[in-house]
């Protein structure tokens, strides 16, 4: 069974870390879908991205990353895939998660999507919230990997 699981990864914090750990034992091949997202201005290009989830999931050797723009249903028809892995924090993400879930099926029938409850010590984590920490000038080290942290603060230092 192939698994794709998407998000934007803005940046990779140890919530998604978490998530790809677990799906990766249940897979065969767990791909992770980047969105290129043009809409949104992202703190990382899709390079960078891309990059930092790498550098975070160089231990496990079934997962590929990938790049997508526009449906995700696009993509799962383009690769072998069996189903969709979305991680479940809180009562929150129930319903849009539950709509994206719906309408994907309804786009494709084939087009599963699997919930995985989130570890509740990342129950709380979203790479918005990250961000928003580290430009106020917090420390986000229990947040993210130290190569995600740096990159972040090599950001900072940019601007
Ligand atoms: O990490 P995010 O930003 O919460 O991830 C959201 C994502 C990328 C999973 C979602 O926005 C998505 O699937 N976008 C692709 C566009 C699409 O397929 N939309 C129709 C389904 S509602």
């Amino acid at each position: 069974m192939n698994l794709i699981y998407p998000g934007s990864f803005d940046p990779i914090t140890y919530g998604h870390i978490d998530i790809v750990k677990r799906s990766a034992v249940l897979a065969d091949t767990l791909y992770i879908a980047v969105l290129i997202n043009h809409s949104k201005k992202p703190m990382f290009s899709i390079e960078e991205r891309v990059e930092l989830i790498r550098q975070a999931t160089s231990d496990l050797a079934n997962v590929v990353v990938i790049t997508f723009e526009g449906l995700l249903v696009n993509v799962f028809q383009s690769y072998p895939i069996d189903a969709i892995v979305k991680g479940l924090r809180a009562i929150s993400d129930f319903e849009y998660e539950f709509q994206m879930a719906q309408i994907n099926r309804e786009m494709d029938l084939r087009a599963e999507t699997l919930f995985m409850m989130t570890n509740p010590e990342w129950g709380y984590l979203s790479s918005s919230l990250v961000r928003e920490i580290h430009s106020l000038g917090g420390g986000v080290e229990q947040f993210a990997p130290p190569h995600v942290v740096a990159a972040m603060n090599r950001k900072l230092e940019e601007r």
